[in-house]
């Protein structure tokens, strides 16, 4: 529809295009993504979360001495304040771990020192630091609210290999630390997003890094975002058995459910990371003798498929792969944060150094102009 003035109205930013990035390179109508021109399936397999992170943050992968300096910076920053730990303690038991990571970046902010610089050297310090204590912060609101201690960081661990050592208290197999780094690259960015455009909207008014990050936390949260991939496994736990995939796919599209994990703004051949991930996840559900959610998955992918041509997106197999390395369920969506902020302080970096305002407009469909009513005189 055109407004008045010429402009039109386009639902929920369909097609927009809203920037330039040279970050990432999604193509879907051939199922293709990069970042910095590198492909996502040798990212996932060839290279790891830390270089990843460099990548976005510089847009080169990084020579050994470069990632040396990016790792040591990235291991130095784990430590989360003490008042943070004591907050997390503070904070009813049932407080859902978005909201509570939420709360946790903006008292980060509190205490970061580059907090409302917005140069392009802070943008990247703070980027470094905030990458690390998002993953900490994740860890120890989980281990208090569930009546343990917080497990310290381990210096000598991968981010990947650490995150999964601070939540559980053991330090995880070579396999399982692998799939999970994976996971966190494929994950790690992906374009104009709904968190990551909301990262960009709040940086364009030249607010900072943490607030920035915030809000994407709160836009990833929602169930039609990054909140899937724990309503995919809520699906994979209802249906319960292999067996049982059959009766339940004939209800949930009888009911014209919808079906998470599945379907894509922009990708209409198939999402790339739906693909990879579908590997790790049938390694990690073997490994773990957890089959089962894997064969469901699976079976619950070719009858949806077939029956309404949607495709699983990136949350769908992420689901059966989290929960066969032991992540709880609720904290699917705090992972894929741990995973997209390296994306997010990397779009925000870029907002920053190119900035305009993002103010679109709305069509006003209420009620025409009318003289104004004293309270006196208005009815009930
Ligand atoms: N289950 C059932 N039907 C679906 C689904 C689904 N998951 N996805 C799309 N459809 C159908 C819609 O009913 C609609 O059909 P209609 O035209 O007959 O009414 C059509 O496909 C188009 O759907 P829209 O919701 O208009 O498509 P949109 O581009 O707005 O939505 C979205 C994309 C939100 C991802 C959608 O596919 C969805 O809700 N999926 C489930 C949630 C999900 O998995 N989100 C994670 C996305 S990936 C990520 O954010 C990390």
């Amino acid at each position: 529809m055109d407004k008045k003035d010429g402009s039109q109205l386009i639902r929920g930013l369909e097609g927009v295009v809203a920037a330039e990035t040279k970050l990432c390179d999604l193509d879907g109508k051939n199922g293709r993504l990069a970042y910095c021109g590198y492909d996502i399936a040798d990212l996932a397999r060839q290279a790891t979360f830390e270089e990843v992170c460099h990548l976005l943050w510089h847009g080169e992968l990084p020579a050994a001495v470069q990632l040396d300096k990016t790792t040591l910076a990235l291991i130095a920053a784990r430590e989360i304040p003490r008042e943070l730990l004591q907050t997390f303690r503070l904070m009813p038991k049932a407080t859902d771990p978005m909201r509570a990571l939420q709360a946790a970046v903006a008292m980060l902010g509190m205490h970061d020192p580059d907090a409302t610089d917005n140069a392009h050297a802070a943008n990247l310090r703070k980027a470094v630091r905030l990458t690390s204590q998002l993953a900490t912060a994740i860890c120890a609101h989980h281990r208090i609210r569930s009546g343990q201690e917080p497990v310290a960081p381990a210096s000598d661990l991968s981010h990947a290999g650490n995150f999964l050592y601070m939540l559980t208290g053991a330090r995880p197999s070579a396999v399982v630390t692998k799939a999970f780094d994976a996971s966190l690259t494929l994950y790690a960015e992906h374009e104009l997003n709904a968190s990551t455009f909301t990262t960009r909207v709040i940086t364009s008014t030249q607010s900072d890094l943490h607030s920035a990050v915030a809000g994407g936390l709160g836009a990833l949260k929602g169930p039609l975002h990054g909140g899937a991939g724990e309503a995919v496994m809520r699906t994979l736990l209802e249906i319960g058995e292999v067996a049982n995939v059959d009766a339940f796919s004939d209800k949930a599209l009888a009911e014209k459910r919808r079906l998470m994990g599945f379907g894509h703004r922009v990708y209409t051949a198939g999402d790339p990371r739906a693909a990879i991930l579908k590997g790790l996840a049938e390694e990690a559900c073997r490994q773990s003798g957890q089959f089962k959610w894997f064969e469901m998955a699976v079976k619950l992918h070719a009858r949806i498929n077939a029956a309404k041509k949607l495709i699983p997106n990136v949350d769908f197999y992420s689901a059966p792969l989290f929960y066969s390395l032991g992540v709880p369920v609720d904290l699917f969506t705090p992972v894929i944060a741990t995973g997209r902020i390296a994306g997010w302080t990397a779009n925000i970096v870029e907002q920053h150094d190119d900035n305009r305002l993002i103010r679109p407009r709305g069509d006003y469909v209420g009620a025409g102009r009318r003289p104004f009513v004293p309270l006196g005189q208005r009815g009930a």
